[in-house]
């Protein structure tokens, strides 16, 4: 059973990924996705790379997914993400519904209508990344009327992806409704030996569990849910090895989360770069706590450090420099 780290632009850089690491549980952790022809056209024009693989360079395990509709272009990709940034995975985006991608550009979910296409695109990354696993993402179908992921799930296992991950939702869906668990379901005995994620609406600790004794999926993927809470994979992976569950966060220890989380943004971004970016994950972290509304407010017109953390010990309590913090999370989780 493994528990997958979903891919969210805007949200999933480096320092996410370091503090999802920092508190165990996920199996499987994503970059952004990463457009293949940005990447060929930035290096041959300039020599550098998006930023939205900054770190990826020696992170340890790390699975980059791209998108494009150019078996050529992905291939290219591939080859510089094995060779020169050592990647774990890769992973390719067959759902993205947004109107860049699935639109104009004629990626993502819009490849959906072409489960050919999507195996000629898989078979050709397969073909250039060697040992390193393709895996690919897809939704159930463009709309509700053309649902067909057991053909698009049977055309990536034959061109040898490595693994699917299902969001079980169309792509007109977007994220209205509920996904559709039983939809994902009916792919599984389709497949001969490609596991199979499932991924979406799974809040809590007792949603992963019984999407994962219920539906006969071979891991789960989170993504919203892991945005509010980066140790939730901890209390997962906890939950299925029947080990006690680490507790959630008190006030305090979510602002050392926070002040680490800042510290890691800072390894990429300025200072105050820092901030603005912490903040949309602040939104997050303090979504449904007495009074966020009213600290939502004044913190998004901060972006000075000094007063953002002031803020932030005021709303949440001020940490002692002696506090076990590290310690508390770091043992629980291992
Ligand atoms: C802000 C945001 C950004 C996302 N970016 C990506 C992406 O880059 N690639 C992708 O395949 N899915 C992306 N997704 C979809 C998620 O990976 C996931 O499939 C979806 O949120 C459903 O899972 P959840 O209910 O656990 O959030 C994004 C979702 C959100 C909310």
């Amino acid at each position: 059973m493994k528990i997958l780290s979903a891919p969210m632009a805007g949200f999933t850089n480096y320092a996410y990924r370091e503090l999802v690491r920092f508190f165990g549980g996920a199996d499987i952790i994503e970059t952004e996705m990463a457009s293949a022809r940005s990447f060929v056209e930035l290096e041959l024009r300039s020599r550098e790379y998006p930023l939205r693989l900054w770190g990826v360079c020696g992170e340890s395990d790390v699975v980059v997914q791209i998108w494009d509709n150019s078996p050529d272009t992905l291939s290219e990709f591939a080859i510089r993400l094995v060779n020169d940034f050592g990647v774990s995975g890769i992973d390719l985006n067959f759902g993205c519904p947004a109107k860049q991608i699935a639109g104009r550009s004629e990626s993502g979910s819009y490849l959906l209508r072409f489960p050919d296409r999507i195996g000629d695109i898989v078979k050709s990354v397969v073909l250039v990344s060697g040992d390193i696993p393709v895996t690919a993402k897809i939704r159930l179908g463009c709309t509700a009327d053309s649902i067909n992921a057991i053909d698009v799930a049977q055309a990536i296992e034959s061109a040898g992806a490595s693994g699917i991950t299902v969001h079980g939702r169309t792509a007109a869906d977007m994220y209205r409704g509920n996904a559709d668990w039983d939809a994902i379901a009916a792919i599984k005995p389709k497949l001969c030996r490609m596991p199979l994620y499932g991924n979406g609406d799974i809040k809590t600790v007792e949603d992963a569990i019984s999407r994962l004794r219920n539906y006969p999926v071979d891991g789960i993927m989170i993504g919203r849910a892991a945005i509010s809470k980066p140790w939730i994979f901890s209390q997962i992976s906890a939950a299925i090895r029947n080990r006690e569950i680490p507790p959630e966060p008190t006030d305090i220890e979510l602002n050392r989360v926070i002040r680490l989380h800042y510290e890691l943004l800072t390894k990429q971004l300025l200072p105050q770069s820092a901030v603005v970016q912490l903040r949309k994950h602040i939104f997050y972290y303090v979504a449904g706590k007495a009074l966020s509304r009213q600290f939502r407010n004044i913190i998004c017109q901060v972006n000075d450090p000094i007063n953002f953390f002031n803020l932030i010990d005021n709303f949440l309590g001020k940490p002692e420099n002696s506090d076990n913090f590290t310690k508390k999370f770091r043992t629980i989780t291992t």
